[in-house]
C-alpha cells in the first residue's frame, strides 16, 4: 500500500494529544521529509519512502513519549525568528515576546541593555535585531546556556551582543541603562506541568521558596546601578505582578507599570530608578 505525505500528518495529527495537534504534526512531518512546508503544500500526495517513515515515526514516538517539540526540532520560534534550543535552556515562550515589546516601548536606540536569565539569548537578541544601535549584553550562570545564547548570536550576526557569565543574584557593579530579565520565576506552592518540569532546566524554573527571590535580588544590587529614568522590565508569573510591583516600590523603583498578556493576564513588571 502507497502511504502518502497527507497520510503521515493525519495519523500524527490524531495522535497527538495537544490543542495544537496540526501544527506539531506537520512540524514533524517536515522535519522527518527533509522538507519545506510550500514543498509539503504543493505536494501533499506523494508517496513517501520506507526511509522517510521510519524516521517520521520514531519522531512522532519520541513526541508520543512527551519529548518537547522544541527538543525534537532543536529550534524554535521566537517574534518572528529561529532560535537554537537545547535541554540546557528554557523553551523561549509566545508570553515573554510581551517582555520585548515593553522594553522597546522605553528604549530610544543607544542605550546599553543587560538581557539577565538570557537562556538562549532570544530576548536580548531579539532588541538588538530590533533596534540596531543598542548595546545588549547576555548574561547567565549556566555554562551550557551561555553556548546556547553565544550560538544564537553567531546565528543573527547583525545583533550587537555580548555573552557573559553574570549571577543575578549576586551584586554587581557593571551600570546599564535598562535591565531585562525572564528570571526563574516558579513558586513551591505553584510547580509546573509534568512536561515542562521533566524535560526543561531546574536552573531555568525555580526562584526560591516565593518564587520572587530573582526580583528582590535584581532590584536590591542593581536598581541602583541604572541612570535616572533607567528601568528594569521583568517577566512573572500570572499571578505575581501584584507581588512583583509591591516589591519594586520597597526597593525604591518609580513609575511602576503592569503590561497584561492576551489573555489579560498581568505578565510584565517594569519600573524606573528615580
Ligand atoms: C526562565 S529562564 C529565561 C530564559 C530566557 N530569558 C527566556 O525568556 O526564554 C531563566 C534563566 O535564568 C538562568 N539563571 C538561573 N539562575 C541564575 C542566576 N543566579 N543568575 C543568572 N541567570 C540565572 C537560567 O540558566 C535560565 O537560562
Amino acid at each position: 500500500m502507497v502511504i502518502t505525505r497527507r497520510d503521515l500528518f493525519f495519523e500524527a495529527r490524531a495522535a497527538i494529544p495537544e490543542r495544537n495537534a496540526a501544527f506539531e504534526a506537520r512540524e514533524l512531518l517536515l522535519r522527518a521529509l527533509s522538507i519545506t512546508k510550500e514543498e509539503y503544500y504543493l505536494h501533499p500526495s506523494l508517496p513517501v519512502t520506507p526511509e522517510e517513515e521510519a524516521r517520521f515515526r520514531a519522531l512522532l514516538s519520541e513526541r508520543l513519549a512527551g519529548r518537547p517539540l522544541a527538543h525534537i526540532l532543536g529550534e524554535w520560534d521566537f517574534y518572528g525568528r529561529t532560535f537554537k534550543v537545547t535541554p540546557d535552556v528554557l523553551i523561549p515562550r509566545p508570553e515573554t515576546e510581551e517582555l520585548v515589546e515593553e522594553a522597546r516601548f522605553f528604549l530610544t536606540g543607544n542605550e546599553k541593555v543587560l538581557d539577565l536569565c538570557t537562556g538562549t539569548g532570544c530576548v536580548g537578541i531579539t532588541l538588538a535585531l530590533e533596534i540596531p544601535g543598542l548595546e545588549v549584553t547576555l548574561g547567565d550562570i549556566s555554562e551550557p546556556a551561555l553556548e546556547v545564547a553565544r550560538e544564537n548570536a553567531r546565528r543573527y550576526p547583525a545583533a550587537k551582543v555580548r555573552v557573559l557569565y553574570d549571577d543575578a543574584l549576586a551584586p554587581s557593579k557593571e551600570p546599564y541603562d535598562m535591565i531585562v530579565c525572564n528570571p526563574p520565576y516558579v513558586s513551591a506552592a505553584d510547580p509546573p506541568n509534568e512536561e515542562v518540569a521533566r524535560h526543561e532546566p531546574a536552573l531555568a524554573l525555580y526562584g526560591g521558596e516565593d518564587g520572587l527571590d530573582f526580583y528582590r535580588a535584581i532590584l536590591r544590587y542593581r536598581l541602583s546601578l541604572l541612570p535616572s529614568g533607567g528601568r528594569v522590565v521583568f517577566e512573572c508569573g500570572d499571578t505575581q505582578s501584584r507581588k512583583v510591583a509591591h516589591i519594586m516600590e520597597t526597593f525604591g523603583a518609580k513609575a511602576i507599570r503592569i503590561r497584561t498578556d492576551l489573555s489579560g493576564k498581568g505578565r510584565i513588571v517594569s519600573g524606573e530608578r528615580p
